[in-house]
């Protein structure tokens, strides 16, 4: 006797659903992404399809997920020493700040209307542009004067998961590349080993067992700091755009600036703390205020901060480079996120009023 399966559950190899598939599908998305960009032996990263380019400044534009993951990159390319900004593309195309740079446009599907809008806002301008993007051969691509890869494979469910590490991951390289003709063993070291890193958090995650404890809450923050707060922003949509719970993203060191007010028994505060620098030791610090004011807490960290001390409950990640702990702290945030999702039973893969690639402004 055969058991009818339909193309889709073919599809989804026995995962519940395309989202919970495409977050596993992430350690071997991560291999693609670095294979034949990192140089172990010359402690170089390459990018064999990009003409070396020698930006003085910037632009990254883009929007949803992609936008978060520009914001990653643009902090990492500061870090690397070249000024860079991240830009809502919808609202670039309006008005492109003044002043010569390399604009960026960050885009899974290469064919959201608001990033062309601000490329060809920015190309009409007289700059230069490159594509990060997922798909080849894209309206994104085949415009901007350089593009690369981020070689994630497909992505059907309309939240972005896999493709959101790939743009961290690749722009995480580009900084590298752009910034010196070397890299220290440490860099190299954990970007090769984010495939097992994020396989091990996939592997040992509790986000089922914490999320279910928190079902029926009235809200949920996600606060971080430098690195974290991209990540904590994208935590946040996430779980709105999946579980229609009432979720925001916040700076850590803004929560005091009103956010603060919203904090109750009610309003679960999931806090990411990557390392044991200033933004972690000054999260720690935001997260006893909200403790003070009776929020639960989940902490997603490495362990290296004293946060846990604080927590409910602990989302454990590996022990990583913080750009590369902000790729791992995620996967912990895309697993509790579908978990709520899934516990309220909601159409995880075709989120009411949402689209996977919105093609009008
Ligand atoms: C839509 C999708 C999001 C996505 C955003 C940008 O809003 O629902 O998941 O992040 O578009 O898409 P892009 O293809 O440009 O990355």
């Amino acid at each position: 006797e055969t058991v009818p399966w339909s193309p889709e559950e073919t599809g989804k190899s026995g995962y519940e659903h395309f989202m919970l598939k495409e977050i596993h599908e992430q350690p071997r998305a991560l291999r693609q992404c670095l294979r034949g960009r990192v140089d172990e032996l010359g402690g170089r990263i390459e990018f064999e399809e990009l003409s070396r380019l020698s930006p003085e400044r910037l632009h990254l534009v883009a929007a949803g997920t992609s936008y978060h993951a520009a914001l990653y990159g643009a902090s990492l390319f500061r870090v690397a020493g070249i000024p860079a900004d991240a830009y809502h593309a919808h609202e670039y195309a309006l008005s492109p700040p003044p002043g010569e740079a390399l604009v960026v446009g960050v885009s899974q599907s290469g064919e959201t209307a608001d990033t062309l809008a601000a490329t060809r806002a920015a190309r009409g301008a007289g700059a230069e542009t490159l594509a990060v993007t997922n798909t080849v051969g894209s309206t994104l691509a085949r415009e901007c004067d350089h593009v690369c890869y981020i070689r994630s494979g497909p992505e059907i469910g309309v939240a972005a998961t896999k493709t959101f590490a790939g743009q961290q991951t690749t722009l995480a390289l580009l900084a590298e590349w752009l910034a010196a003709d070397t890299t220290d063993r440490e860099t190299i070291a954990a970007l090769r080993s984010l495939p097992s890193d994020v396989q091990a958090v996939l592997d040992n995650s509790r986000s089922e067992a914490v999320a279910e404890s928190y079902l029926g809450s009235e809200a949920y923050f996600f606060i971080g700091r430098g690195l974290a707060y991209p990540v904590s922003l994208e935590g946040a949509l996430k779980l709105k755009e999946i579980s229609y719970e009432h979720a925001e993203g916040f700076p850590a060191g803004g929560l005091k600036h009103g956010p603060l007010a919203l904090v109750t028994e009610q309003t679960p505060v999931l806090a990411t703390v990557l390392g044991d620098g200033e933004a972690a030791r000054k999260t720690v610090n935001n997260i006893k205020e909200v403790q003070a004011r009776g929020a639960p807490v989940v902490v997603v960290t490495d362990g290296r901060s004293e946060a846990d001390r604080y927590a409910d409950h602990v989302l454990r990640i590996p022990d990583s480079e913080e750009r590369t702990a902000a790729v791992l702290a995620n996967v912990q945030l895309q697993l509790f996120a579908y978990h709520t999702a899934a516990a309220l039973g909601r159409p995880i893969d075709k989120p009411r009023n949402l689209a996977k690639s919105v093609t009008v402004e």
